[in-house]
């Protein structure tokens, strides 16, 4: 049992291969924090935990009148709240029947079990046997009140994780007085507290903005609370419900990295808050702007999971356990494993402008370079000429694809490719005809105008019946004509977020209950098409979220298809998520959103660090692009395994400063299968300058003991371009090995790849490791 309870010192140990997790019961009543650390297994002793200490100006519980070293307000708590003695952020807020928001919980009992039990309506990550985790419930209960809240852990035996999860039970009916039988409204409701006793961390988030998504951002703590959130209905482009405090000097490879990624594709909070004592307070869980939820007497509501990593090795060890974990234990369904197709999208081929000859020449070219998956993006449906009209309208655009869905699904499978297909399910444009029928079915206010974002309202997927029309509507479509792909796009931001269904008291419900009501659409209808492969949207990675994992095992990453972009969007994603999930494309050049040109194989490079793809008009390439692109399709399949479902080692990172020695800045990572028998090494320069310095390149995640061939691919474009060159460059020149060096895994790790940089590169190299 990695749970345990010690009777003599009244507390848990909550043990993960590396870590150990704390819990104190103190008084018997209150519960509170003893550390989340390196592993220790002698725990039968107090001494280690924080002392209790008389502060000046520290409010004492009249209870425990005489004891002035016990004060909430500078001791490490499991679920604090406001409002008696703590003054920093609370866990938990509910507006009770006396007007007030106070609260305050004991323990009253606790149950440990095997396995992990599943959240009702919402994903989370899950056991497939339960002895994969062990799973503790503390409950606790505010005797004023009557309200109870369960604190759920699952410890995972092999895995350095532990969940956690708040459920609140309205128990008023065991209350006293004023607040007997009464309603509450839950304000704030996190999914973890969790207190360290130290603020020597520095915080990492993942910020940015569309097209430029998820980059890591670090700051060191300071006193006072620094939090991300997002208000816009999503879980964004602009935050990612996920933090990590990490040691000081943490790198990739050494130091104490804590990681909280919240299960959740909706508005959310974290941060941290650091106290007068420098203690670091970190919380996560739903967003309090717009909840206001009415729990009436004897009604349960219950948070989103946290994931929360430890890893005493650095960041990359932190994200190769959320890979593992997400990849194993939150992903779902016949794709979970099985190798992602090539694809071709025709979005930024065609945008709005097709038909089906211009569709079916588009996939002719993709099949003769070896690609297996034609995707139909925007535009087939009501009458999209453009951004303005239809979506609701869930029929073919017969105007423009005049035979039909079918003709283009069956042409796109004659042609023995996979066909997929562009939906925005959750949306509707004040110019359709599901619009004029149900006007009232968008989130609105009846007193307010309603605000478009691209042209376009919100479905109100906190009504049922808007759901049940959606499931309907989609199974129609996906069971009329053989879809292979869908791809679930979302491009606004929600505003007046109430519903039209709901009473004024239970307005401040609408917008958790739409992604209950999208969670409920997400279940009905990737369980009803287990064969399809979904990929989760939202103007390209606005929605890349542990929860959309649950339902799509993976997700466009951006719209920014820059190569050299992708490397700090892809990078920073890469911290809590897998590369299978990372969907990556080659688009064309000049980039379609910054303008910039680099070379083909940079792009395929970059793309290669994922689920790959391209999405430009094949027909206007060159011979020596159209054979590059082949060769990289060739490439891909033979690692494609390696790329999805290994092991992420970055190497360098790009929000690593280059030292002031240094001329050049690169980012480079190599992906190991899990038998270590294969490896790609990429290494990207992002400003190459005129005789640069040599790169060393120190390999990770290798057999030591093994002997690797390496293989680097020349670029059939870059030769094409070099060829008049005013004189001849020796083949020799385009690649920094011959072909088919062997050295030994030791080597490679140890001492390095020596990797002196030329302009024949093209900007990046790209190395396959075979172990023989
Ligand atoms: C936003 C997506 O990110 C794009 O890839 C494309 O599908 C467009 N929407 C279509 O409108």
């Amino acid at each position: 049992m990695s749970i345990q309870f010690n009777k003599n010192t009244n507390s848990f140990l909550l043990n993960t291969p590396s870590s150990s997790y704390i819990i104190r019961i103190y008084d018997n009543r209150y519960v509170l924090h003893g550390g989340w650390i390196s592993r220790i297994d002698d725990w039968d002793d107090d001494i280690c935990s924080m002392p209790l200490i008389d502060r000046a100006f520290a409010p004492v519980p009249e209870e425990l009148h005489g004891k002035a070293d016990f004060s909430l307000n500078s001791l490490q708590q499991e679920f604090p709240t406001n409002g008696r003695s703590d003054f920093r952020i609370g866990a938990f807020e509910a507006l009770c029947a006396d007007g007030t928001t106070i609260s305050e919980f004991f323990y009253e009992s606790h149950k440990i079990y095997k396995g992990k039990t599943p959240i009702k309506g919402l994903p989370a990550t899950y056991t497939k046997k339960d002895s994969e985790a062990d799973s503790l419930e503390l409950n606790l209960k505010d005797p004023v009140t009557g309200i109870s809240v369960t604190l759920i852990y699952t410890v995972w035996n092999d895995r350095d994780v532990i969940c956690r999860r708040t459920v609140v039970k309205n128990d008023s009916v065991s209350a006293e007085g004023i607040y007997k039988n009464q309603s509450v409204t839950l304000r704030r409701v996190m999914s973890a507290s969790l207190d360290f006793m130290t603020s020597r961390y520095k915080m990492l988030q993942l910020s940015g903005a569309h097209a430029r998504e998820r980059h890591a951002i670090w700051r060191p703590l300071v006193p006072g609370i620094q939090s991300i959130e997002s208000r816009r209905g999503t879980s964004s482009h602009q935050q990612n419900p996920f933090i990590a405090l990490a040691d000081y000097n943490a790198t990739e490879t050494t130091g104490e990295v804590f990681g909280f990624n919240l299960v959740y594709s909706g508005n959310f909070t974290a941060g941290v808050e650091v106290d007068q004592f420098n203690m670091s307070r970190v919380q996560i869980g739903l967003d309090p702007y717009n909840f206001n939820w009415k729990l009436d007497a004897g009604e349960t509501f219950e948070s989103p999971e946290v994931v929360m990593v430890y890893s005493n090795k650095g960041l990359g060890q932190l994200s190769r356990t959320y890979h593992d974990l997400y990849r194993d234990n939150m992903c779902r369904g016949e794709w979970q494993y099985k190798e992602r197709p090539i694809v071709i999208n025709n979005w930024e081929a065609t945008y709005f402008s097709f038909n089906a000859e211009k569709l079916f020449k588009l996939a002719d070219k993709a099949k003769e370079e070896g690609i297996e998956l034609f995707v139909l993006d925007d535009g087939w449906f009501g009458k999209r000429d453009d951004d303005r009209s239809s979506l609701g309208d869930w029929y073919v655009n017969t105007k423009k694809l005049t035979g039909g869905l079918e003709e283009i699904a069956d042409g796109i499978h004659k042609r023995g490719m996979k066909f997929g297909l562009w939906f925005e399910p959750e949306m509707i444009s004040p110019d359709s005809d599901l619009y004029r029928a149900h006007s009232d079915w968008c989130l609105h206010v009846d007193s307010r105008s309603r605000t478009l974002g691209r042209h376009q309202l919100v479905l109100d997927l906190s009504r049922d019946e808007v759901v049940d029309y959606l499931t309907e509507t989609l199974s129609k479509i996906l069971s009329s004509v053989a879809i292979d792909y869908v791809k679930w796009d979302f491009n606004r931001s929600q505003t007046e977020v109430a519903s039209g269904s709901a009473s004024p008291e239970n307005q401040g419900k609408t917008s958790h209950k739409y992604y209950l009501g999208l969670y409920r659409l997400l279940e009905n209808v990737t369980s009803r098409f287990p064969h399809v492969l979904f990929e989760s949207c939202s103007g390209g990675g606005g929605r890349f979220d542990p929860a959309f994992l649950y339902y799509m095992p993976q997700c466009w990453t951006s719209d920014n298809t820059d190569g050299l972009s992708r490397l700090a969007i892809q990078g920073g994603t890469s911290i809590a998520y897998p590369s299978s999930a990372m969907s990556c494309h080659v688009s064309a050049v000049p980039n379609h959103q910054t303008g910039r040109i680099t070379m083909l194989s940079e792009r395929g490079h970059c793309a290669m660090a994922g689920s790959f793809g391209y999405e430009l008009d094949l027909n206007k390439l060159s011979q020596p692009e159209l054979q590059e692109i082949k060769e990289q399709v060739e490439l891909y399949k033979k690692i494609r395994h390696t790329v999805q479902f290994g092991d992420l080692y970055r190497l360098r990172t790009p929000w690593d400063e280059p030292s002031p020695a240094e001329s050049t800045d690169y980012t480079a990572w190599n992906l190991v299968s899990k038998d270590k028998k294969q490896a790609v090494l990429t290494v990207v320069w992002k400003f190459p300058e005129g005789n640069p310095e040599t790169q060393l390149v120190k390999l990770a995640g290798l057999d030591p003991k093994a002997k690797y061939r390496l293989t680097c691919y020349k670029s059939a474009t870059i030769r094409a371009m070099l060829a008049d060159f005013p004189f001849p460059i020796p083949e020799s020149e385009f690649a920094p090995f011959p072909a088919d060096v062997t050295t030994s895994g030791e080597k490679l790790m140890n001492a390095g790849l020596f990797i002196p940089y030329k302009p024949q590169y093209g900007g990046s190299v790209q190395i396959v490791l075979e172990r023989l």
